[in-house]
């Protein structure tokens, strides 16, 4: 079965946010000025338990939901992540896939590969060790990061990598970056740097146009254009012509893709989100906890899905938006 949103969008991709804490505090979403030992996490009976996201999902699914993305915060802080990817797993015809930074992997990676887990999304903005703590705000080092990367294609994984670029900060990076990951079996991915939540002080200067990272790429290596593997991919496809590394490019600041857009976000406090840059979301916790049947909830989901509008990021240039200070902040509905 098919639900269509307003605008005719199907709805297919549901990420889930299964914590609001993570161990890095990356400039771009957890800024530690604000994020601090003062900021009022979600406490445990606040969170969805894996039962609930397990129902939630099922009905999801029957709803046409077609891939589940696992995301935070960071996801594998939460205790034995394993075993909701175990029940996920038992749902049919299902694409499951994870949003991590990595360095709880060289632990996980294989508990996570025996419970049915394929692809991993892993971010990491530099392989320059001070750029990487600068950027990420942690004591980790991007070695750690790195050894998860290697954890994780030695189990089997495929594997991607999240770059956010910020110009001036780690735009010159990006060759590094390439270069170092030739040959390796794993695909990059270059973000635009966005105005999610209110915190991270974006500006439109400090965003790297992929347009100018492909020209500086192009100026260095013969590259080839490819194909959407699928509709509504959002990254834009290229390989390096000698074949030896895929890359792409999320330009959702350049070049909106709100169009094809048919994701919703499953809040760590079990809230439903239509954008990444919504301003409130719809209380699904509240519903389960209150005893909804099924049918109940399917109810809602559709009412939710079928009146929603959005499209942020095609309107951003007006400026009522960008200067909104109520959007949802990144660690609880995940990138
Ligand atoms: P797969 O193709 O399933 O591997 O994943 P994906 O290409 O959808 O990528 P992923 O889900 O890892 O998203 C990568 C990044 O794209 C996120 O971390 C965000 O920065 C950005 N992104 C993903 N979805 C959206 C969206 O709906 N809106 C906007 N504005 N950005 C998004
Ligand atoms: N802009 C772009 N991407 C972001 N992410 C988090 N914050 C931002 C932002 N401000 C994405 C990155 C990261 C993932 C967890 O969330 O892709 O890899
Ligand atoms: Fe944590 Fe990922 Fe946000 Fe960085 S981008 S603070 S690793 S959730
Ligand atoms: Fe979808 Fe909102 Fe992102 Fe547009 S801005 S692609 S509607 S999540």
């Amino acid at each position: 079965m098919n639900t269509y949103d307003s605008l005719n969008r199907p709805l297919r991709d549901l990420r889930i946010s299964v914590t609001d804490r993570c161990n890095f505090r990356c400039t771009y979403c957890m800024p530690k000025e604000i994020y601090n030992n003062e900021y009022n996490f979600l406490k445990r009976d606040e969170i969805l338990t894996f039962e609930e996201i397990y129902r939630i999902s099922k009905i999801f699914v029957s709803l046409g939901i077609h891939k589940i993305r696992i995301t935070g915060g960071e996801p594998l802080l939460r205790k034995n992540l394993y075993k909701l990817i175990d029940q996920l797993n038992t749902i049919n015809d299902i694409d499951i896939a994870l949003t991590t930074n990595g360095v709880l992997l060289k632990q996980q990676a294989q508990q996570l590969f025996d419970s049915g887990l394929r692809r991993i999304t892993i971010s990491l903005d530099a392989v320059d060790d001070n750029l990487f703590k600068l950027l990420s705000d942690s004591s980790y080092s991007h070695e750690d990061v790195l050894r998860g990367i290697e954890k994780s294609l030695e189990v089997g994984f495929k594997v991607k990598i999240n770059m956010v670029v910020k110009r001036g900060i780690n735009d010159q990076h990006a060759l590094e970056m390439i270069e170092f990951f030739r040959n390796s079996n794993v695909i990059i991915r270059f973000i635009e740097f966005m105005d999610v939540g209110s915190t991270n002080h974006w500006n439109e200067n400090s965003v790297m146009q992929s347009q100018e990272l492909l020209k500086m790429i192009e100026n260095n290596y013969k590259v080839n254009k490819l194909e959407k593997n699928y509709f509504g991919e959002v990254a834009n496809r290229y390989e390096l012509q000698d074949k030896s590394l895929e890359f792409g490019f999320i330009s959702s600041v350049t070049e909106p893709f709100c169009s094809d857009c048919t994701r919703i976000r499953l809040s760590s406090d079990g809230k439903l989100y239509t954008c990444l840059f919504s301003l409130s979301g719809f209380d699904i916790k509240e519903k389960i906890r209150s005893k909804n049947d099924d049918k109940q909830i399917i109810n809602f989901i559709n009412s939710i899905w079928t009146n929603r509008n959005d499209r942020y990021s095609e309107l951003r240039n007006q400026s009522i938006l960008s200067s909104n200070k109520n959007k949802i902040e990144m660690p609880y509905i995940g990138g």
